[in-house]
């Protein structure tokens, strides 16, 4: 369709992240600075309204897909109101990553809203090394909150695993093995050197995705499975005799972007193109300077397809490191 968001690399844009929140309960080492996110001014975040506005934009410019990100997305107010939103703009899929901890009361809500996946961080079994990772975070209520979304019912349940060598490096297979007991899927990702960013915080903690693997391989065998439909960057293996797909994330070690389909909204209401780098357009100008849809959809289509990167960068790629944190784009 004409009308539809391309970039120059004849990539159709379908799936859109959308961040409701640069807050978080938690502060993991690999994504948060220790003291939290900058103070931000309330006027700069894009309200509720504007957030519906932007949906219906983007549905009607062709998204398929839209995941809900944070910070953590379970603690803005009107998270539930955006997904039906959403949904009422005709947006077939709608996915939520959250760090887990207010799921328990959340999920039957989530379930009646809509939401077709959500993905579940949680980097270790041990109390003690969550909170390490975490800064404080309860195990246990994340837990639970995994069980409340399971017995919900939510259809496609991930649990995220960020790979860090001294903190859960030996606990690869339990890791796995808890899945499958809940009968969800899981994934290990590589460390994206982002914001708290080539810091002591990531120092020797990069563990590459094949190593992983073979670590699980020797426990569980693991065969290759077909990536589904609109696959995110993730390599799927399966467990035989289980429900359970293992996914690998390597933003370093290999690189996903040709197949990119995504473009991120951060909670400023900045369009950003690429998690690795800066290029985007602001919106709220354009929301709050009264123009109309057909204008905001057009500079949508403009910056797409001038600004998206064929790939990302991070810091291995001098002068042109990563400068935003994790928390403001939300993965
Ligand atoms: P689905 O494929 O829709 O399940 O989502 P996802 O795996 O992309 O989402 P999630 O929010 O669970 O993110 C998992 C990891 O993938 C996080 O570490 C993200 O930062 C990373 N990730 C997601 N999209 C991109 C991307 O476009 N580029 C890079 N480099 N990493 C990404
Ligand atoms: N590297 C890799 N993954 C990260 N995440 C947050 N920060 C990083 C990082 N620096 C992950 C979270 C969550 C997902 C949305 O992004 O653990 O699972
Ligand atoms: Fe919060 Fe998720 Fe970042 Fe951890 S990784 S601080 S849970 S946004």
């Amino acid at each position: 369709k004409e009308a539809d968001l391309i970039d120059q690399f004849g990539r159709h844009i379908s799936y859109l992240r959308v961040s409701v929140t640069e807050h978080c309960n938690f502060r993991c080492e690999y994504c948060s600075p220790e003291e939290g996110t900058p103070y931000f001014d309330r006027d700069d975040h894009l309200r509720v309204e504007e957030y519906d506005r932007l949906i219906g934009l983007f549905a009607h410019l062709g998204m398929r897909h839209i995941r809900f990100t944070g910070g953590e997305p379970l603690i803005y107010p009107h998270l539930l109101s955006l997904i039906e939103s959403a949904k009422r703009h005709g947006v077939g899929k709608i996915s939520v990553s959250t760090n887990g901890l207010l799921l328990g009361r959340l999920a039957p809500r989530l379930v009646a809203a809509g939401v077709n996946n959500l993905n579940i961080s949680m980097d270790s079994l041990h109390a003690d090394t969550f909170a390490v990772i975490t800064r404080g975070g309860d195990l246990g209520r994340v837990q639970q909150g995994i069980e409340e979304a399971v017995k919900a019912g939510i259809p496609r349940i991930k649990i995220n695993v960020v790979l860090l060598r001294q903190r859960n490096g030996a606990e690869l297979p339990a890791l796995v093995a808890y899945a499958i007991g809940k009968g969800v899927d899981i994934r290990f990702i590589e460390t994206m050197p982002l914001g708290v960013a080539g810091s002591e915080a990531q120092d020797g903690q990069y563990l590459s995705a094949e190593e992983a693997r073979r670590l699980i391989a020797e426990r569980y065998p693991l065969e290759p499975a077909e990536a589904q439909a609109d696959h995110g960057p993730a390599r799927l293996f399966r467990v035989p005799g289980t429900q359970t797909h293992v996914g690998f994330i390597t933003p370093i070690s290999d690189n996903f972007c040709a197949t990119c389909n995504r473009v991120r909204l951060t909670a400023g209401g900045r369009l950003v193109y690429c998690l690795g780098q800066e290029a985007g357009i602001d919106l709220l100008p354009l929301l709050r300077g009264g123009q109309g849809d057909e204008h905001i959809a057009e500079a949508l289509r403009r910056g797409v397809w001038q600004d998206k990167p064929l790939k990302h960068f991070f810091v291995s790629d001098p002068g042109r490191s990563a400068r935003i944190f994790m928390m403001r784009l939300g993965g």
